[in-house]
C-alpha cells in the first residue's frame, strides 16, 4: 500500500480503495482504473494523442512526472463511482500511464469546496498548454450553465480572460437565465407569495425583486397578444416557455368560476360524490399520491371565490398552486422536496417530528388562508427511501401524533372564517387478509381523522366521497381477492372542516 503524506493530518483507511483519506489533500498513488475522465469538468475538446505518445516515450526512459491532481466523485451513489475519482488536471498523463500498462499513478486528491470543477480544471489547463478560443468560450458557457449566479469575472480569472470578454461569450445565455427569473417572479407574484419570501427563494436582492416586478406588465404582454389571435393555450405556453397553469391564468382572467370550469373542460359535479377517472395531465407533476386537479378545482369552487388564500402544507407534485393558477386563487404552497428550478412556489420546509414548527416561513408573514388544503401522505408500515424521512415512516402511533399536533397547528395559524379540506383515506392492513379476519387496532379509518381533527378545535361540516379509480387492481388480483375473500380499498374522502 501507500503513501507519502503531504500533510501531517488525521489517517482512515479505507478499504475500497487504495487510499488514505485526510482532511485536505493528499499525494497518494491510486490505481489508474479508478480513475476517470469526465467530460463534463474537462475543458478541452480533443485530447492530443501525439503528446500522450511523448510522454509514453518518457514514462519508458523512467521520466518522473508531476502528481495529476483529482478529485473524488460527487454523489458517488447517483454516479455510481463509489470510491473512484475524476481528474482535475492531468488528462494527458493518466492516458500515457494507461497506455504504457502503469497499474498505479502519483496523484493530489483535492477538495474544491465551493470552486466550480470545470473552472478549476481551465485553470489547471492554461499553464502547460492554453486553451483554445473555442474551448475558452465552451468552458465559460458551461460553467455559466451549471451556476448561473456566476459572474463573468469569476469565469475570467479562471480562465484568463477579461469580463468584457466572458460577458460576449455568455450574453445569450445570461438573457435566457434572466427570462427564467422573471418567469419565476411572475409565478410566485401571481400566487400572492410576499416579496420577502420571493427574494428569499430565488437567492436575489429585495431591491432586484422590486425592478423586476416593475417589468411584469410587459412580460404578460406577448403570449396575451398570441392569446388573443386565437393561438391555443398549451401553444402559447410552448411558445413563451411558460408553464401551462401560468398561461390558463392569463387566458382566464377576468372570468367568473363557472366559465372558467367550462374553458377547462371541467364537468362540475353537484352532488357529494367526486369521482373522477385520471389525473389532469396539465396541473401538476406525476407524484406519489398525485391528486386530480378537477378534485381540487371542485373544493375552490364550493368553499373559496376569487382571490382568496389558499395554503398547501404537503404540496407534492404542486397540484394545487397550479389549479389555483386556473382558478384564479392565490396559493402558498411547502414540501420537504425541493425543487427551485421546476417549482419555485413550492418553498422547501420539514415538518419536524417534535410539532417545533416557529419557523414556519408563513407564521411571519402578513396574511392568514382562507382555505387549507391539507394532503398528507398516508401512513405506510413498509415505507421504504425518501418515504421514510416523510411521516409516512412513522410507526402507527407517531404518525397519529404528528397529525394531532398539526391540526392543532393548523387551527392555530387560522382565521375565524378559515376552511380546512383534509383529504385522507381510510388505512386498512387488507393485503392477504380475509375482511372478517382484520385486526381493527392495525387501521386508521376515516373516523380516526375526523376525531383527531375535531379534537384540534375543528367542526366538521362535509364529508365528500371522492374514490380512487379501482384500475391499479388488475384482474388477477381481483380474483386472488375474491377466492381469499379480501376487501380492498379504492376509497377518499374530502373532510371539509371550519
Ligand atoms: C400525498 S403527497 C401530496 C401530493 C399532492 N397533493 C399532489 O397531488 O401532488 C404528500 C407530500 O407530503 C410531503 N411530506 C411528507 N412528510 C413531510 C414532512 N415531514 N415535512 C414536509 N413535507 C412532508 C411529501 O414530500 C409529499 O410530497
Amino acid at each position: 500500500m501507500i503513501y507519502k503524506k503531504r500533510e501531517n493530518q488525521k489517517v482512515q483507511a479505507d478499504q475500497n480503495s487504495l487510499v488514505i483519506k485526510s482532511m485536505k489533500e493528499d499525494l497518494v498513488k491510486i490505481r489508474v482504473s479508478d480513475i476517470y475522465l469526465d467530460e463534463s469538468i474537462y475543458p478541452r475538446e480533443n485530447i492530443d494523442h501525439k503528446r500522450i505518445n511523448v510522454f509514453v516515450e518518457n514514462l519508458r526512459d523512467n521520466f518522473k512526472f508531476d502528481p495529476i491532481e483529482v478529485q473524488a466523485y460527487p454523489d458517488p451513489k447517483v454516479s455510481g463511482k463509489k470510491g473512484k475519482y475524476r481528474i482535475l488536471d492531468g488528462a494527458h498523463r493518466w492516458s500515457a500511464y494507461k497506455k504504457a500498462g502503469l497499474i498505479e499513478i502519483d496523484a493530489i486528491i483535492k477538495t474544491l469546496n465551493k470552486m466550480d470543477p470545470l473552472l478549476y480544471a481551465a485553470k489547471m489547463a492554461i499553464g502547460p498548454r492554453q486553451l483554445t478560443e473555442s474551448e475558452t468560450r465552451n468552458t465559460a458557457r458551461r460553467a455559466f450553465q451549471t451556476n448561473t449566479k456566476l459572474t463573468s469575472s469569476e469565469i475570467g480569472k479562471a480562465i484568463g480572460r477579461s469580463r468584457q470578454a466572458v460577458d460576449s461569450y455568455i450574453a445569450d445565455l445570461r438573457a435566457t437565465t434572466l427570462l427564467e427569473l422573471d418567469l419565476k417572479i411572475f409565478h410566485l407574484n401571481l400566487l400572492g407569495i410576499p416579496q420577502d419570501r420571493i427574494a428569499k427563494r430565488l437567492g436575489i436582492p429585495r431591491r432586484t425583486l422590486r425592478d423586476h416586478l416593475a417589468e411584469m406588465p410587459g412580460l404578460a404582454f406577448p403570449p396575451n397578444s398570441d392569446l388573443s389571435k386565437g393561438f391555443t393555450i398549451p401553444q402559447v405556453a410552448q411558445k413563451h416557455g411558460w408553464p401551462e397553469p401560468m398561461a390558463w391564468s392569463q387566458a382566464l382572467t377576468g372570468k367568473d368560476d363557472l366559465s372558467r370550469f367550462k374553458e377547462l373542460n371541467w364537468e362540475l359535479k353537484t352532488w357529494d360524490v367526486w369521482k373522477f377517472i385520471d389525473c389532469d395531465k396539465r396541473f401538476g407533476d406525476v407524484w406519489p399520491g398525485r391528486i386530480p386537479a378537477q378534485l381540487i378545482a371542485h373544493i375552490l369552487y364550493f368553499f373559496s371565490k376569487q382571490n382568496d388564500l389558499v395554503f398547501d402544507p404537503m404540496a407534492g407534485g404542486g397540484v394545487c398552486a397550479d389549479t389555483c393558477l386556473a382558478m384564479g386563487r392565490r396559493c402558498w404552497s411547502l414540501d420537504m422536496d425541493d425543487r427551485l428550478d421546476t417549482r419555485p412556489e413550492i418553498e422547501p420546509y420539514y415538518w419536524n417530528l417534535e410539532g417545533k414548527w416557529k419557523d414556519l416561513p408563513i407564521i411571519t408573514s402578513k396574511g392568514k388562508p382562507d382555505l387549507i388544503i391539507c394532503d398528507p401522505p398516508e401512513f405506510d408500515k413498509n415505507a421504504q427511501g425518501n418515504a421514510k424521512k416523510s411521516i409516512s415512516g412513522l410507526s402507527k402511533k407517531e404518525y397519529l401524533n404528528f397529525l394531532e399536533k398539526f391540526c392543532l397547528f393548523l387551527k392555530k395559524i387560522s382565521k375565524k372564517k378559515t376552511r380546512l379540506a383534509f383529504i385522507s383515506k381510510d388505512w386498512r392492513d387488507y393485503q392477504n387478509c380475509p375482511a372478517d379476519k382484520e385486526d381493527p387496532s392495525q387501521a386508521i379509518l376515516i373516523d380516526s381523522y375526523c376525531k383527531i381533527l375535531q379534537k384540534a378545535g375543528w367542526k366538521l361540516t362535509h364529508i365528500i366521497q371522492a374514490p380512487l379509480s379501482s384500475e391499479k387492481f388488475n384482474a388477477e388480483m381481483v380474483a386472488q381477492m375474491q377466492k381469499k375473500r379480501i376487501l380492498g380499498s379504492t376509497g377518499r374522502y374530502v373532510i371539509l372542516l371550519k
